[in-house]
């Protein structure tokens, strides 16, 4: 930028001159009125072209910024950022906030929001962004190609509205003196006689809650989800609360018997190198659910460009970037996450402690379209 708006200056200098050059030597035959009138035509033309020059530096500055409205929350997202910075010179401007505070500042800001890129850290909450209008669909080859078509909205004429740069998947956490790993390896069978008064799960109408039963009501219909829903609520150990480190802590102590959390909670611990942490991870342990059945439910973290982004094309290069090679790996080595983009190499060790697993064969965009039927159906069975 500094270099472009020196080349400019260094060009007006140059026209300056000119403008001198010809004044002593045409000048000297005219007379004075028409010297005047040269000499007034010409300043508004080098007026112009200052101005002209002074609006495109304003411009080429505008598109050095982005505005990112982001529900992640994870520290080691930092990194992610500043490297995006490094490589673009565009700086980030972030607003920070849950998924639903960030849906309802958008709505409430219209056509005049700043927000260039929406992130979310749920399919379900994407789902509503979009059916709510708030994103605008952009059709990219290259984010096509590297991102699988089951981790992204559909795409239609106009393109496609958000896609999932990282994904994460909902597995069961027990206490190892108090289950049998048997008697729980399926999220079905959290809701039977041998995990009665031992389940502990966050609310039931948390995103991560409401996209796991959006994804049971794609593979089972809304009938047989509501039954196991009712049977959950039957085996609490406690009514719904906390957030999924919480669950976790919780049946360490033994509060809980079985618990749902997030694969990158569970990894975080594991790597952690306080002492409390190295002894609760020592009482509990984990199950990939439904291996032998419909597979373990995988979530993402997605963006997509904002309707009315006043930078649309920094937007599109944010998106690129987050499908590179190197952002994936930040989501990897930083947050526990696995990368979406098959390619990208991940040497995070508490991922590769968990080791590979069957994943359900359910659309993400699907099981954003159920979460209303999910939420209704956790409402009439009392899940809190
Ligand atoms: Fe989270």
């Amino acid at each position: 930028m500094k270099k472009m708006q020196e080349q400019r200056q260094r060009s007006l200098q140059n026209s300056v001159i000119q403008f001198t050059l010809i004044q002593n030597s045409l000048f000297q035959s005219l007379n004075n009125t028409i010297k005047v009138h040269i000499v007034k035509a010409i300043s508004i033309v080098l007026m112009g072209v200052a101005l002209c020059c002074n609006a495109h530096a304003e411009s080429g500055k505008a598109e050095k910024e982005l505005n990112l409205y982001s529900a992640r929350h994870y520290q080691t997202d930092e990194a992610l950022y500043t490297n995006f910075t490094k490589q673009t010179g565009i700086k980030i401007n972030r607003i920070e906030a849950d998924d639903n505070a960030l849906i309802e500042r958008l709505k409430s800001e219209g056509s005049k929001s700043p927000a260039d890129v929406i992130l979310m850290v749920d399919t379900a909450r994407l789902w509503r962004a979009q059916i709510d209008g708030l994103f605008r669909p952009i059709q990219s080859k290259n984010l096509e190609s590297r991102i699988p078509e089951n981790l992204r909205a559909k795409s239609d004429t106009d393109g496609i509205t958000w896609f999932g740069f990282s994904t994460r998947a909902r597995l069961i956490v027990y206490n190892k003196s108090l289950m049998n790993p048997k008697d729980i390896d399926t999220y079905e069978k959290l809701a039977e006689a041998p995990s009665k008064g031992k389940v502990c799960t966050r609310s039931g109408s948390h995103p991560y809650m409401l996209s796991l039963i959006g994804s049971l009501i794609e593979l089972h219909g809304e009938v047989a989800t509501e039954l196991w829903a009712k049977k959950m609520v039957n085996n609490m150990a406690r009514s719904p609360k906390g957030g999924d480190t919480d669950q976790i802590k919780s049946v360490a102590t033994g509060e809980c018997g079985v618990a749902l959390a997030n694969s990158y909670y569970l990894v975080r611990l594991m790597r952690s190198t306080k002492t409390e942490d190295i002894e609760l991870v020592k009482k509990i342990g984990f199950i990939w659910p439904n291996q032998n059945s419909t597979g373990v439910h995988v979530n993402i973290a997605g963006a997509g460009v904002a309707k009315n982004a006043p930078h649309p094309e920094s937007a599109v290069l944010f998106l690129n970037y987050l499908a590179s090679d190197t952002a994936q790996t930040y989501f990897a080595d930083g947050n526990n996450e696995w990368p979406v983009v098959k390619t990208s190499k991940v040497e995070n060790e508490g991922l590769k402690k968990l080791g590979q697993f069957k994943v359900q064969n359910v659309s993400i965009a699907a099981v954003g379209r159920n979460q209303i039927s999910a939420q209704r159906l956790l409402d009439r069975v009392g899940y809190k």
